[in-house]
Formats: C-alpha cells, structure tokens, sequence
C-alpha cells in the first residue's frame, strides 16, 4: 500500500451544535472551537471534520443545506471559519467540512426554483416523476427517516419528487451535469479556503434506480426499505471517479466517506491507490445488532462477534486501502453503552475498548467526548427527542404492539441523541458547556465524567487515549502501529479479543478480557515490554499471561 500523509494521523469529528458555546446562547459555535484547539492538541489530534455548519433550517441538524457558501449564524460568520482554518493551521491540525450533496434543504435556492417551476431547468436539479395513475406516488419506497420518499409538488396535479431521507431533504439529480458542476465549483471554492477535504455524506444514495420501481413490501406499510434502490442502481462509481479528478485530486485533499450498503468487490475502485476517496469508515460494528423491522427490534452484541466482525473487515481490506476506525459518531449511540457489557461500563472497560480500536489498523477516529468515556443519556419521555430519526422509530415501535415504555427504552438505547448531548467540559453548572440553556439537555452524569477532572489525571480515560496516541507517533512503534499487518490470534477463546501487528522488525502482541472473569493465556514468546495496560500492575509469569476482567494490554 502506498503511503499517505494521514495514515499515521489521529482524527477527531467535532458535532459543532455540542462541542462549545461561546455565547451563552445554548448552541455551540465556531468562536467555541477556536477556544478549544490547544485542547484538541494536547490530546494529540492532527485532523478535525466538522459536522455541517452551513446555512440550514435544522431539520435534520444541519443534514439539510441551504446554501453551501455560507456559515449559519447560529454557529458565527465566515471571518470566524477563516479565523477557525488559520488556527488550526497553527497548530498543525487540518480541517474537514462535511460534504452533504446526496441532498440539499428545501430551503435551498435550487429547490424553491423547482417547485415554482417543475417543468424549468431547476426542475431537472431534482428528482421529479408522474405519480401512479391512481395518484400513488411513483415507487413504493420508504425513506430512511419513515414516510414515502416521494412528496408530492405543491400545486401540481400529480407530480412528486424525491427525498431518501426527510422530505425537506430533496434529492439533487446527480444525472444532471449542471448539478455536478455546480456541486464541484462549491468544492473548490472551499478547499481553495485552504479546507484539507470532506467527509462525505450518504454518498452511495447519489445513484438511483432510474426506473423507479416498486419492490417487494417489507413491512406492514406496504412499503420497501429506500436501501433495496442502491442494489439496483448501477454506475455511482463514475459519478464518485468525476468528483475525485474535478476536486479532490487537484488539491491533493483528504477525503473519507460514509459508504454504506456498496459492493465488497468495488472496495478497491474506492479506496484502493487510485480510488475515488482516501478512506472510508468501518462501519461493519455499527450495522451489528440491526434488524430490518426496527430499532426496537435491536439484539445485544456479542463480545466474540465484535471482535469476529472487526476480524473479517480488516481482512477484507488488508493491502487494499486504509479505512477509519470508529466506536461512535453523532448517529450512533455512546460506543461504551453500546459494545460493553454492563459490568464492563467502567474506567477500564471504556480503556481496554478504546485500546482496540485504536491499536487495529487504519485511522483512529475519535468523536467528540469519546476520549472521556462519555455514555448514553436518559430518557424519560419521547418529548426530549430532539432527533427526527429517533422520533420515527418510536412510532415504528409503537406501529408494531410495543408499549409506549417498550418503545421509549428501545429507541432512546439507539437514539442519536445520546451522542449529541453537549460535551462535559467541567463539572459547573451546564458541564461548563454554556452559561445560557442548552440547546440539548446535558447528561446527568457530568459532575463524575468531565474533561476537567480528567485532564492531567494519571488513571483518566482522557490520559490513557493520550498514552494511545503517543504511542501511535512514537518513532520507534509508529511503523507497526499504523502499517504493521493485523494477525488475529486466540481467535477460539470465547471473549478473548487479541491479535499480533507485525512487520519485518516489530512485533506486538495486543490483549483483550473482554469480561469480567480473569483468564490466563500462554504466549508463545515471554514479552519484552509493556507498553499500553489500563490496570496499574500485570500478571506475567514467564510465558503466562494472566488478564483481569476487562483488562487490556499491548506488550512487545
Ligand atoms: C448521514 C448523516 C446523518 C444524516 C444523514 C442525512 O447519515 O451522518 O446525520 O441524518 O446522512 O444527511
Ligand atoms: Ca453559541
């Protein structure tokens, strides 16, 4: 594989709405960051993205964009964006927007223009089709967020248009060249502000089945999962190879994708040396547990499945391309509450978790909070759901005989909103987030989880992802921590998560309890250095190694 400039990098997503509240305002906002780089530097953070701070109307938190030229002013102005990249350069540290382009706002330009008039040029931005002829909507396909994906145009007869996802998300018609121009020009415009790239949203949505049409029903509603599309939409791949040779490759830019749902055989053409992004997340964790009823239809994860599955991914990609690592993001729920057994919901537990995903291979990337341990909210009611997605489930849950407290517990486990809750800085009042209300309560437990109780304390989770970090750029371990082969070993032991990485002159020994009984492990070479532990002492007689409940080591 050849090397890249931000392979040996670690990278952070920032949800701006949650990150830092200058103002007093409740919502956080560009002049937040700005406060809070020399934070992210001592942690050791190299690359930031950004989710959206474009003009939007919120419906989607930002998801649905306006006008991609813009800063919304909930989050400050472009003069504080410039300010934001010069700092950050200061520091090192490269910076990312979020390149929403699947779809736009109904707000935006664009899509006021199509609706005044669906049959003028602007109609052609978007998706527009005859209904059925009884007046059903084109296809039977059920949007990501719930609801048909078809709205109908206001004033017409029985015109609609598209939308994956909420229906003040219209889809952009990629199949038009005037859309992808105009996407391209926006692109340029920001990377020439001297932004390293995107991370890319939705992408593999940009190509739709052109023949619209119904597939079988596979819910009660009569309607068909939107994903069953992508399986039958051919060619995103030259869309994608345009956009790198129109943008990314001419500024040489750091660009890394949520791809969902592609084809395994296409991994190459996609991150491979001449693929269309530099990266792409690993989301092969994230889709455990899920069903195709619903969240509230969600099954527990398996220690030895998590480990199977993070296995399987990196074999498939091993000499391909390097993915990002993940144990969270602002759609998921808190990594910890989520991958770790109850009793595995401690200081360790959340240590030995972030050990695995950062001593795997590919680029660590952290989300905001995660380097605290921070967890899942509560929920007492659905009325302090701010997240669309979230409310759509709990109407799911309750559409197929759930009891309202059924249905509450299932979705607020899943719900983006516990990642969303504003970040703990302190233990004052709002966490010290804000002076005003948060736009989003704050988590309960932040006068025990708090970045200012952690920092520069010995045993925090914060100073053991340090301890991580450091050892990612330490000369002397960088090359096998960031290139070094993935070799699973002790793969029969039921929650025993371990694996060597290995080159030509390194060798390391990784080692996971994945819960709470100790268990002994007989290595085949006595190791000759300790290098990450998130116990104070280890068991090692000899060759034998002895690890306590969720204990994590990675020995030389
Ligand atoms: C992506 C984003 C998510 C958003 C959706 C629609 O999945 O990460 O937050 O709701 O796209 O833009
Ligand atoms: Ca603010």
């Amino acid at each position: 594989m050849k090397k890249q400039w931000w392979h040996n990098k670690v990278a952070y997503q920032i949800y701006p709405k949650s990150f830092c509240d200058s103002n007093g305002d409740g919502i956080g906002d560009l002049r937040g960051i700005i406060g809070k780089l020399d934070y992210l530097k001592r942690l050791g953070v190299d690359i930031v993205w950004i989710s959206p701070i474009y003009s939007s109307p919120f419906v989607d938190q930002g998801y649905d964009i306006s006008d991609y030229y813009n800063i919304d002013p909930l989050f400050g102005n472009m003069e504080e964006m410039e300010e934001l990249l010069e700092e950050a350069k200061k520091r090192n540290i490269s910076i990312l927007m979020d390149l929403v382009v699947n779809h736009c706002s109904n707000q935006h330009e664009w899509f006021k223009k199509a609706m005044a008039d669906p049959d003028g040029p602007y109609g052609d931005y978007f998706y527009i089709r005859e209904g059925k002829e009884n007046g059903e909507p084109p296809c039977n396909w059920r949007s990501y967020f719930g609801g048909s994906v078809w709205e109908k145009v206001p004033g017409t007869k029985n015109k609609y248009y598209l939308h994956m996802f909420a229906k003040e998300q219209p889809d952009l018609n990629w199949e038009n060249p005037d859309v992808r121009r105009e996407i391209y020009k926006m692109m340029n415009w920001w990377l020439d502000k001297g932004l390293a790239g995107f991370r890319i949203d939705a992408i593999i949505n940009i190509k739709k089945d052109l023949t619209f049409s119904d597939y079988p029903a596979d819910r009660d509603d009569g309607m068909c999962s939107a994903h069953h599309m992508l399986e039958h939409a051919n060619g995103v791949l030259e869309f994608l190879q345009e956009m790198n040779r129109e943008t990314f490759a001419k500024h040489d830019a750091f660009s890394i994708a949520e791809l969902f749902n592609y084809d395994p055989c296409a991994l190459e053409a996609y991150i491979g040396e001449h693929g269309c992004f530099s990266s792409i997340f690993d989301f092969s964790t994230e889709m455990l547990g899920g069903s195709e009823k619903g969240w509230f239809d969600l099954k527990a994860i398996d220690p030895n499945l998590y480990r199977d599955t993070i296995f399987e991914s990196q074999a498939k990609c091993e000499g391909i391309g390097y993915m990002a690592n993940i144990i969270e993001n602002h759609d998921e729920p808190r990594g910890v509450s989520r991958y770790l057994p109850k009793e595995g919901q401690t200081t360790e537990g959340k240590k030995m978790l972030g050990m695995l995903m950062f001593m795997r291979k590919g680029l660590p990337f952290l989300y905001q909070g995660q380097e605290l341990g921070m967890e899942n909210t509560v929920f007492s009611d659905i009325s302090q759901i701010d997240d669309i997605s979230t409310k759509d489930e709990y109407q799911v849950a309750l559409n197929a005989g759930c009891s309202q407290a059924e249905a509450l517990r299932a979705c607020t486990f899943r719900s983006r909103d516990n990642a969303r809750t504003p970040f703990q800085w302190s233990d004052g009042e709002n966490a010290g987030f804000t002076t005003g209300k948060p736009w989003l309560p704050v988590n309960p437990n932040y006068k025990t989880i708090n970045a200012k109780d952690q920092i520069g304390r010995k045993d925090s989770v914060f100073s053991f992802y340090q301890e991580l970090i450091r050892l990612r750029k330490n000369p002397e371990y960088e090359d096998v921590v960031v290139y070094g082969k993935m070799v699973p070993v002790f793969e029969d032991m039921d929650n025993v998560f371990a694996f060597y990485r290995v080159t030509d002159k390194k060798k390391l020994l990784v080692l996971a309890n994945y819960q709470n009984e100790p268990v002994s492990l007989n290595l085949k070479e006595i190791p000759t250095r300790v290098l990450i532990n998130n116990y104070e002492d280890l068991e090692l007689k000899n060759n034998t190694i002895t690890l306590k409940g969720f204990q994590g080591v990675v020995v030389e």
